[in-house]
């Protein structure tokens, strides 16, 4: 596995952990990768019946590890900025993995779910926030755009009116609105998160396994989520060559704000 990326099991409960709270549980490629073996053996642990994905420290997630970025040409090679669709495929090939899990998926949100972390989160198929916890999607603020199934799935969960409102603003929105929006199922009081997504567990868990699994799938292929994924990518191959991505990702390190050149 990883060390920021943990695998619990209580019973037929199994629990995925991102843990890496000194650095906000910001994902690199080796916990993305660590993610996707973790959502393959929960689903191969005999007798496992639901999963929850939740995060340590001050919150869920805030997103791709920026930093991650000096990293793409030894992973991609060096002219990853040159064709992104390699990079942006194995990203949305992890996260599509939590989608297509025959077992349902749980997101317990905190704190901040943000980026990639919200990406996650919207291919669970559930996701219970803590009060106070900020969504959003603020790549269009880096110059890019949520390329792995965020801007998809985030359409078909609250339509294009929304989805537009919370990507071309790039703005954070709270767990009450976000449940009043239909993107969170239920907002509870942070100290009862995990009881509560324990106590959802158990109530699918009454329900007959292979009828779950069914019900989720075909819930999901009610979409053509693929033709959405390769639409991300085609965007993102244009704007991770531009002169603003390049200064967009160092001014949301330096909190400084970033002087779009729109080239
Ligand atoms: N990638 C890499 N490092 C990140 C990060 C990210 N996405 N988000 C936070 N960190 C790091 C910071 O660089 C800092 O590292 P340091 O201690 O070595 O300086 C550490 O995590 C703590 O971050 P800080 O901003 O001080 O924490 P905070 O509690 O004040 O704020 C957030 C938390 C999540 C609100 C804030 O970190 C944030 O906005 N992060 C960026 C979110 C984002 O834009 N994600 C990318 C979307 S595409």
């Amino acid at each position: 596995m990883n060390e920021h990326i943990v695998l619990n099991r209580r019973d037929s409960i199994i629990e995925i952990v991102i843990n890496r709270p000194d650095k906000r549980n910001a994902i690199n490629w080796a916990m993305m990768a660590a993610l996707g073996t973790a959502i393959t053996d929960a689903e191969r642990l005999a007798g496992a019946r639901v999963v929850l994905l939740r995060g340590t420290g001050t919150g869920f997630s805030a997103g791709i590890d920026l930093l991650g970025f000096q990293d793409a040409a030894g992973q991609f090679g060096e002219g990853w900025r040159d064709n992104v669709f390699p990079l942006t495929q194995a990203y949305q090939n992890i996260v599509n993995q939590f989608e297509r899990c025959s077992l349902p998926v749980i997101a317990l949100l905190h704190g901040y779910c943000l980026g990639l972390g919200m990406e996650l989160a919207l291919a669970c198929d559930f996701r219970l926030a803590a009060e106070g916890t900020k969504l959003g999607l603020p790549e269009a603020r880096l110059g890019i755009i949520p390329d792995v199934g965020g801007t998809t799935r985030l359409a078909r969960l609250v339509g294009p009116a929304r989805a537009k409102e919370l990507i071309l603003t790039g703005r954070s929105i709270d767990a009450g609105k976000a449940e009043q929006w239909g993107i969170v199922n239920e907002c509870v009081p942070p100290d009862d998160l995990l009881t509560r997504g324990e106590a959802l567990a158990a109530e699918i868990m009454q329900a007959a396994p292979l009828a779950v699994s069914y019900a989720k799938r075909v819930i999901n292929g009610l979409t053509d989520v693929e033709r959405g994924l390769q639409l991300e990518a085609w965007a993102q191959n244009q704007l991770m060559r531009t002169e603003d991505f390049a200064t967009g990702a160092q001014a949301m390190l330096t909190k400084q704000p970033a002087e779009w050149k729109g080239r």
